[in-house]
């Protein structure tokens, strides 16, 4: 939900466009924050290629997901998360 907290992972409400993990109250891996470093946001593209294969884009992430093979399953999940406003 919007502005919801202390969830298993960071609030995704509006994270396109988004500066990669910029949650104040969220304790990112080192990882998450090295992709920050190269890539500073999360557009559509970066996504699309995080949710096929986290640990290839942020290689040893926290979040434990392996990704998602069928390109169309995950356009749907990122027209999901264009379509949760932001808090
Ligand atoms: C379709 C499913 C998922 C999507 C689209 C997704 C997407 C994301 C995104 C975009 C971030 C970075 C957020 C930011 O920069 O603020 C992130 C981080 C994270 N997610 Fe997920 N996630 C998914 C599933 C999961 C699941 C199932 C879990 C755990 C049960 C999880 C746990 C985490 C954790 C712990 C982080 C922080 C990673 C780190 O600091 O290395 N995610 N996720």
């Amino acid at each position: 939900m919007p502005g919801e907290t202390n969830l298993q992972g960071p609030n995704l409400a509006g994270i396109i466009g988004q500066p990669i993990a910029a949650q104040d109250d969220f304790d990112y891996s080192l990882a998450m924050r090295d992709l920050a470093a190269r890539e500073r946001v999360w557009s559509e593209a970066l996504l699309d290629r995080f949710t096929a294969e986290p640990e290839t884009v942020a290689p040893r992430t926290s979040m434990q997901f392996h990704g998602i093979d069928d390109p169309a399953e995950r356009a749907d999940l990122i027209a999901y998360l264009r379509s949760i406003p932001r808090p």
